[in-house]
């Protein structure tokens, strides 16, 4: 395949009302369950990928509470879209593949998988208990021998970025040994992440890498604490022409 494009959109959080909508106190995003919650967020998104003509989309994880998971899929479902899926911290693999044909199983209990074409191998992973872990690192390693470009999707960034939440326990636990296997490789790599709620873009060595805004909300980058922005969502919209990999974010605000 030579030119493909896909939507990537992440964080939808289905049934998740933040408790607290400006300054949050303490480390971490709280929620309560809210059913319906950022559906209409969702469709908005959905609804505009499919307006683009763009048949073929990636999650990026954290779909939402566990009842919200059905309704989710139902909802990507009515759109013909053709998914790939990756776990976020807020999914659970035995749940989601209830309703996901998670394929062959290449490391055991994790929904991780890969996709080549002759230009450029995508590369799917799961980071739902906030780390990669030994066997998938070893994996990844395997599947990146040879290979010159690269796509890592996977839920958490691996570079650190200049954020409040990147310091309050959020980051992937085992990030600084994937940067050291994913810097020791010669292939160009580029990552594509969810997680911290912002659009953001990285580079360091042979890494580049984006940081997607979410379905749900989005978190303020420059602030002394974390500060929610409900009103703002997006996605991300992927251009592979062989090799090349461009890319472009789709805003929607509310009035
Ligand atoms: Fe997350």
């Amino acid at each position: 395949m030579t030119k493909m494009t896909l939507a990537f959109f992440t964080d939808a959080h289905l049934g998740q009302r933040l408790v607290a909508t400006s300054e949050l106190a303490g480390d971490k995003m709280g929620y309560e369950e809210a059913p319906g919650e950022h559906e209409h967020h969702l469709c908005v998104i959905l609804d505009d990928i499919a307006r683009k003509g763009i048949s073929k989309v990636v999650f990026g994880g954290d779909i939402g509470t566990e009842r919200s998971v059905g309704r989710f899929f139902e909802l990507v479902r009515s759109h013909g879209f053709e998914m790939s899926l990756i776990l976020g911290n807020h999914d659970s693999y035995g749940n989601v593949t209830q309703y996901y044909d998670p394929g062959e199983s290449v490391v055991a209990g994790k929904l991780c998988f890969s996709q080549h074409d002759p230009h450029l191998k995508r590369i799917f992973l799961d980071t739902s208990d906030n780390v990669v872990d030994d066997c998938q690192r070893e994996w990844l390693a395997r599947e990146l021998e040879g290979v010159k470009k690269a796509a890592i999707f996977l839920h958490h960034p691996i570079l650190p970025l200049d954020t409040p939440v990147d310091r309050t326990g959020a980051a992937l636990r085992d990030r600084d040994e994937l940067r050291s296997l994913l810097t020791g490789m010669d292939c160009q790599i580029s990552l594509f992440c969810g997680h911290y709620h912002m659009i953001d873009e990285a580079r360091e060595a042979n890494i580049r890498q984006y940081v997607s805004p979410a379905v749900s909300y989005q978190i303020a980058k420059q602030s002394e604490r974390l500060k929610a922005d409900t009103r703002t969502f997006g996605y991300r919209i992927l251009e592979f022409d062989k090799d090349v990999i461009r890319t472009q974010i789709v805003l929607f605000s509310k009035p």
